[in-house]
């Protein structure tokens, strides 16, 4: 029904990165597509632009924050452990009759979330779900590690998904997948049950995100064009159906390659990844909202987003707009 996002206003380019760490334009630019990156000041928290990007999403769908059943919110990176992101969202959207929680799927997040929103639609317990990814990323990242520090940005994206009887239009299918026994790939260590809190924990730099980017590179390759193939066949469609493709922005020769092994050609793949770098959860929405707002999803067309992330977990999802 309606999309939204809220970025921070501080930009980190490769420039920027270029003063802090041994790197260069040049390798950014060319083994991940980035180029600049938006960054939260200190203060700034995931809660505020997920509740911008829901509060512009509401208003794109011409709905009210009490026409909220549900408020789901995508991210790894919330405001405290506990309580939700959500429950922050809920709050500063004044959306009293929502219900609110958030889900830990990194990367694959938002499409967790969409799947669980039309869960909720299709059994009757819900009719109007905010769907919201939403990540803070610069807080676990170790601007001293090169190999990490290049890649990720801050944002947030919202969509309102509602209940509809017109059978041409809304989410056609999702489809979820993961694997755990490969999550030292890329994880951070610290933070929850298993490393708590300590002077020692901190000193060991435990709180920061850890990535075996090559390894990850390759699964990320093979599950999205896997998710990306599966849905489209079991739905008895093909690369030529899809209007538009809006995969993760986590690199894009990870993007390209999802593209070939659909045959989508690059003027029907969304790309914004040397905008933002990779904002998990949040990038699917950001580039969702972005091609609504540029015209290039329009009412009636088929979009076909696909993610990869830690855990790992993967997905994709088909919807007809
Ligand atoms: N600047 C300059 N050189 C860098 C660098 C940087 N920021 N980061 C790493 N390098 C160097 C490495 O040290 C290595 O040098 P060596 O060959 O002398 O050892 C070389 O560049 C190649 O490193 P490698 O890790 O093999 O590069 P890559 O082509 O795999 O690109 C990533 C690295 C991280 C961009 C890429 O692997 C990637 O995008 N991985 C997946 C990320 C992802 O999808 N993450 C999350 C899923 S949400």
């Amino acid at each position: 029904m309606g999309t939204g996002h809220a970025v921070p206003e501080k930009l980190l380019t490769n420039a920027d990165l270029e003063k802090i760490v041994d790197t260069s334009d040049e390798w950014i630019k060319t083994r991940t597509g980035m180029e600049v990156r938006h960054i939260a000041e200190e203060g700034e928290k995931t809660s505020d632009f997920a509740a911008e990007a829901t509060r512009r999403a509401l208003e794109d769908a011409g709905l009210d924050a009490k026409d909220l059943d549900v408020i789901i919110v995508a991210s790894v990176t919330g405001d405290m452990q506990f309580p939700s992101t959500a429950c922050f969202v809920q709050d500063k959207l004044g959306a009293k009759q929502a219900a609110a929680f958030d889900i830990a799927a990194a990367c694959s997040g938002f499409i967790y979330g969409l799947s669980l929103a039309n869960g909720m639609i299709a059994t009757g317990q819900a009719e109007t779900v905010a769907v919201v990814g939403a990540e803070l990323l610069s807080r676990i990242t170790d601007y001293t590690d090169r190999s990490t520090c290049v890649l990720f940005g801050d944002g947030a994206g919202a969509v309102i998904v509602r209940k509809t009887d017109d059978p041409e239009r809304g989410i056609i299918d999702t489809y979820l997948r993961s694997d755990g026994s490969l999550y030292e790939l890329l994880y951070m260590p610290g933070g929850g049950t298993n490393v708590p809190f300590s002077h020692e924990s901190v000193d060991k730099k435990l709180f920061y995100l850890r990535m075996e980017g090559r390894e990850v590179f390759k699964y990320a390759v093979t599950a999205m064009g896997e998710a990306a193939e599966l849905i489209l066949k079991r739905n008895d469609l093909t690369g030529d159906d899809v209007d538009l493709l809006l995969p993760h922005q986590a690199n894009l020769r990870i993007i390209d390659a999802t593209a070939r092994r659909v045959k989508i050609p690059p003027e029907r793949v969304y790309v914004n990844i040397q905008k933002y770098g990779n904002t998990s959860a949040a990038s699917i929405p950001i580039a969702l909202d972005e091609a609504r707002k540029e015209g290039r999803l329009q009412d009636g067309q088929l979009a076909l987003m696909v993610a990869f992330g830690a855990g790992f977990t993967w997905g994709s999802a088909l919807v007809r707009f």
